[in-house]
């Protein structure tokens, strides 16, 4: 009988976003069918870059209240030739994070088997990581404005923001992040030599939570070196705590490292669960190859497994991942990664993998 039924609502948006949103549908639907004790039921959001150019509004009049009735939210990719990326990114996905409060931006990153760092001396194994971005505020909280537009003394302002609430609950939600891995080890990112008043609160502010969790062995690293540790020694490092910026560039630096950005999941968290959490590939939506067919949707598989963890579906999730995994083992990877297979030949074998486990 079926106890558990989870609605997740799904917006794979501009690009290659709907492609690999939609395999990432087929497989979760494939997965739910073949376990059998839970059940999810999904509804499409066609909500674009075309919508916004239609009609001036990314998300219609009530379209958040209908969106906060859903447990979770699939997302593809929002940017298109013709709109600003700073109109698209505010428009849609800011706008959906910011309201729900998903303030924990969560990007783990892996070495998968059968794919290769660009790291000589890293396998499988070497580098893995959960890069957790504060994802409410700090350098992209808005603040800010231009006076004097288009003269030669125009002015514009970008101010960060940080509050001592905000700092804490990331922070909190980064010491236990690390304490529930095997290795409880936490790297708490900063630029307090530099940036010497927000971040000098970020900097106390860790310290003071660390108190709370005795176990978990952390230290703190400037931005700048931060990047020549990931690269020199991937091996040292675990759990990692960032400001919205910071850790905005360093997950990028990690996808690379791990080999592609095609793989790399990230969710957005709202830890209180007052508002369903969000959950996108880290890509965005690819112009160069959208309607090739040559996506590689692993980085949605990946997300869409985050997203049954955050959902209470565990060993499901696990399912998922192996079989994905088993899949780019046996070569059957896209272009992105060496190999010569198409999104539907990817998502095929992953189905057809599951069949086999199940
Ligand atoms: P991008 O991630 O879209 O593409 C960068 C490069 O990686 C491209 O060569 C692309 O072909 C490749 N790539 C990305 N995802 C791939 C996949 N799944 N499989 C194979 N190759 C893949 O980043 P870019 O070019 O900087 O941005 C394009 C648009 O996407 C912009 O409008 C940008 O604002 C938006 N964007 C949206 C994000 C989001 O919605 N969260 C995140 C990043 C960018
Ligand atoms: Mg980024």
């Amino acid at each position: 009988s079926l106890q558990r039924k989870h609605s997740i609502a799904t917006m794979g948006a501009d690009g290659i976003g709907p492609e690999v949103v939609n395999a990432g549908v087929q497989v979760l639907k494939k997965l739910a069918k073949l376990d059998g004790t839970f059940e999810l039921e999904f509804e499409e959001y066609d909500w674009s870059s075309e919508t916004y150019k239609k009609t001036g509004k990314y998300i219609p009049d009530g379209g958040l209240d209908k969106l906060k009735k859903h447990d979770a939210i699939l997302f593809g990719a929002v940017g298109a030739p013709g709109v600003p990326d700073h109109i698209s990114l505010w428009g849609l996905r800011l706008a959906i994070c910011q309201p729900f409060q998903q303030y924990a931006n969560v990007r783990p990153t892996k070495i998968f088997r059968g794919t290769s760092s660009p790291l000589r001396n890293a396998g499988h194994g070497d580098l893995d990581w959960v890069i957790i971005r504060e994802n409410s505020e700090g350098e992209y909280a808005g603040q800010g404005g231009r006076s004097h537009q288009g003269k030669p003394w125009e002015i514009a302002t970008e101010v960060s923001i940080f509050s001592r609430h905000a700092v804490e609950r990331i922070m909190r939600f980064a010491f236990e992040s690390a304490q529930k891995r095997p290795r409880k080890l936490l790297t708490v990112v900063t630029k307090s030599n530099a940036q010497r008043n927000g971040m000098v609160l970020w900097d106390e502010v860790a310290q003071e939570v660390s108190k709370d969790f005795p176990d978990v062995n952390w230290d703190k690293m400037l931005v700048d070196a931060m990047t020549c540790r990931m690269v020199l020694d991937p091996k040292s490092l675990d759990t990692i705590v960032a400001t919205n910026l910071h850790a905005d560039i360093l997950s990028d630096l990690a996808a690379a490292l791990a080999g592609s950005i095609g793989i790399a999941p990230t969710s957005n968290l709202d830890p209180t669960r007052e508002n369903p959490s969000m959950f996108e590939p880290i890509h965005g939506s690819a112009f160069d190859i959208t309607g090739k067919g040559v996506a590689n949707p692993v980085a949605t598989f990946w997300t869409a497994s985050e997203m049954l963890i955050w959902l209470g579906e565990e060993d499901a999730a696990k399912i998922m991942m192996d079989a994905v995994e088993a899949v780019t083992e046996r070569g059957i990877r896209t272009k992105d990664l060496g190999g010569n297979s198409r999104t539907k030949e990817v998502t095929e074998a992953v189905c057809k993998e599951l069949e086999t486990v199940y």
